[in-house]
């Protein structure tokens, strides 16, 4: 199964406008329409960065996402962003299930089930993220726990919406600690996720599903990341707010 390459980048929350639309001319300066070819490229920016962003990238081949939606549809949810607000940039993508929502908003599971009901409602394609903590993976319970985050928030859709879906194993205890998972700890959770997947949902989608792989993510060990067979891309923060390691990255 040939699976596209995706690399991402999640700006997190980072850069004002000005010097987001700096960063973002860099980028497009740096990718080529060549580089697009052989990986897809999306960027989750900021929600005040979205419209004029929106603008910029008309045309380059590289996607826009946002970095959350709310799990209801619209409503007295004051400083909450809806999933159809999202729709109506328009954007095409959405991170669910980041693992900072997780832990500092207390985003469970099921939450997230309903968060990405929300955004296959308004067509917005979803990345789906999972991962353990530090203390679940000393503990040996790391492949408990992924495994019941993607049943928790991914076994409710139907198998229409599930092959337009994308996963993104990220280890929590990898983000933003310069401590990478080893390209073959990385491969082990990514092949037991496919696994998870093909159980419920056959081999098609399984094999067709693409799991990306994000934390601490650099242009020095993204070539070996991106060679194991069951990872198909990064979710790169830190140095996705460089326009030349990020574009180093899409290249790797
Ligand atoms: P990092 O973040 O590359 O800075 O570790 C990845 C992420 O949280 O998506």
């Amino acid at each position: 199964m040939n699976r596209k390459r995706l690399v991402a980048g999640n700006w997190k929350m980072n850069t004002s406008l000005n010097d987001g639309f700096q960063l973002l001319s860099d980028i497009l300066e740096n990718i080529k329409e060549a580089d697009i070819e052989q990986s897809d490229v999306s960027i989750f920016a900021p929600f005040t960065h979205l419209k004029i962003f929106q603008n910029s990238l008309n045309g380059s081949g590289i996607k826009l996402g946002a970095q959350n939606c709310h799990h209801e549809k619209s409503g007295a949810y004051t400083g909450e962003i809806s999933a159809e607000m999202l729709a109506s940039v328009p954007v095409e993508q959405v991170l669910i299930g980041h693992s900072e929502r997780r832990q500092y908003f207390g985003e469970t599971n099921s939450m997230l089930a309903q968060k990405i009901d929300r955004a296959l409602e308004n067509d917005l394609q979803v990345i789906y993220c999972f991962g353990e903590t530090l203390e679940e993976r000393e503990s040996e319970k790391h492949i408990e726990i992924v495994t019941r985050q993607l049943e928790e928030g991914l076994f409710h859709l139907t198998s229409d919406q599930m092959s337009n879906l994308i996963l993104a194993y990220e280890p929590v205890w990898a983000i933003g600690t310069g401590k990478t998972a080893s390209a073959g700890q990385a491969q082990e959770i990514h092949a037991e996720s496919r696994n998870v997947i093909r159980g419920k949902f056959g081999e098609e989608i399984a094999s067709s599903i693409r799991i990306l792989y994000g934390g601490s993510v650099k242009p020095s060990n993204a070539r070996e990341l991106f060679a194991m067979p069951d990872i198909d891309g990064g979710l790169i923060g830190g140095a996705a707010l460089d326009a030349i390691s990020f574009s180093e990255i899409v290249k790797a």
